[in-house]
């Protein structure tokens, strides 16, 4: 692991992580299993590296890292906003979040009732956010972007292909199929999927797991960032 005084000291780092809730009614959500666990050690371990942290987070029931700038957000649409708002302003942004690819195309005003045997949600698209950045910065070197792949199945081949899509630098491909990796455990093994290759990093602590990360991100910042060495 690279020292603090290393690439990242003095630089701008945006964290999202946690889950987004998307209203169904007054008192109902859509939601995931994300505890934000994952994305908490990597704005704990950019900030202990010196780098000024930004952390965007949906609602866990995490203690938010010392010395890191804390956005709570709730929706796709406000972490969109979030993000957007700061990524211009930002040398890195890493989203770990886990954030819905779909929500309800309206919530109900009022709670709804039980009086169907069925029922039909209509579900409408969210913004793919870190798309989004991916566009906006085409042609420009700043910021890094680093995106994860959650998946149950054919983990590489989604890996490799949303870094394409999603004009990324890098992701972290995260097999959550599993028992003792993803969402809400402690621990994490992540494979990261770059142009320049693919590097598993074996089962280990999420602590770990986000230096074996920034460690990657530090030695691919001084050619993007020659300003920041
Ligand atoms: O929070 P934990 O319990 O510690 O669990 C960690 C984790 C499993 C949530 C984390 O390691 C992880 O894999 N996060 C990404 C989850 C996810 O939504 O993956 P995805 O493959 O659906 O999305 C791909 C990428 O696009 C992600 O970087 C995601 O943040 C981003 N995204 C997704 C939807 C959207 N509307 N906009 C986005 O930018």
């Amino acid at each position: 692991m690279l020292e603090p005084g290393g690439p990242l000291r003095g630089t701008r780092v945006l964290v999202t992580a946690g889950p987004t809730r998307e209203a169904l009614d007054p008192v109902r959500f859509v939601g995931n299993r994300s505890s934000g666990k994952m994305g908490y050690a990597l704005a704990a371990a950019a900030r202990s590296r010196g780098a000024g942290v930004v952390l965007i987070s949906g609602p866990t029931a995490l203690k938010p890292p010392a010395g890191v700038d804390l956005v709570q957000v709730t929706t796709a649409a406000e972490m969109y906003e979030a993000v957007t708002a700061r990524a211009a302003a930002s040398d890195v942004v890493i989203m770990a979040a886990a954030v819905a690819d779909y929500a309800p195309s309206a919530a109900a005003t009022q709670k709804i009732h039980k009086d169907q045997d069925l029922m039909t949600l209509t579900l409408a698209r969210t913004p793919d956010i870190i798309g989004e950045l991916g566009r906006r910065r085409a042609g420009q070197g700043k910021p890094l972007l680093v995106g994860f792949a959650a998946e149950t199945h054919d983990v590489l081949n989604q890996a490799r292909k949303k870094l394409k899509e999603k004009g990324v630098d890098l992701i972290v491909a995260n097999d959550v199929s599993r028992i003792d990796a993803g969402f809400e455990v402690d621990t994490n093994e992540v494979t990261l999927v770059s142009a320049d290759g693919e590097e598993k990093i074996p089962l280990q602590s999420k602590t770990a797991v986000a230096n074996h990360v920034l460690d990657r991100i530090e030695a691919m910042l001084p050619a993007r960032t020659p300003a920041l060495k």
